[in-house]
């Protein structure tokens, strides 16, 4: 089974950016987990990171018929973004929200997420660690043998 591991806006920075909040690991170092802690699992991990919601959304769309799931950090899309939460609806594919901080002990206009209706349930606060625990989600979702 194939997943998106998709990451959005500003996570490219990841390992530089506020280093207090969202630790030292980079997105390569993320990346690169997943993919080895994906093959454990027996998960293909494909992963993805833009800037851009309307890229994010064509990878949503596109990840139909390709993955049987995604991992999904929206960045600060997760809070504003209906079109990202309508494209996760419109391709019902299991979703897992991930953020690295708990958003919901930052500020106010972080704890709302637009993605949490529409995915199987949201992880926060546990770094890096939250996308393990993401794929060993979507691996138990999909019934894959590990
Ligand atoms: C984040 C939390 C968001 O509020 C923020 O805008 C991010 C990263 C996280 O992983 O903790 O860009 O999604």
């Amino acid at each position: 089974t194939s997943i998106l591991v998709l990451n959005g806006p500003n996570l490219n920075l990841l390992g530089t950016r506020q280093p207090e909040v969202y630790g030292r690991t980079t997105l390569k170092d993320v990346e690169d987990m997943c993919v080895a802690r994906g093959k454990d699992m027996g998960l293909d991990v494909v992963c993805l990171q833009s800037n851009h919601e309307g890229v994010m959304i064509d990878a949503i769309h596109a990840a139909k018929g390709t993955h049987g799931g995604i991992v999904l950090n929206a960045g600060a899309y997760t809070h504003t973004s209906v079109a990202l939460r309508d494209a996760i609806a419109s391709v019902e594919l299991p979703v897992v929200e991930v953020h690295l901080s708990n958003i919901h002990a930052r500020e106010p206009f972080r704890h709302h997420s637009h993605i949490a209706p529409v995915a199987l349930g949201q992880i926060a606060g546990f770094g890096a660690q939250g996308y393990d625990l993401a794929l060993q989600v979507l691996a138990e979702h999909l019934g894959t043998p590990s």
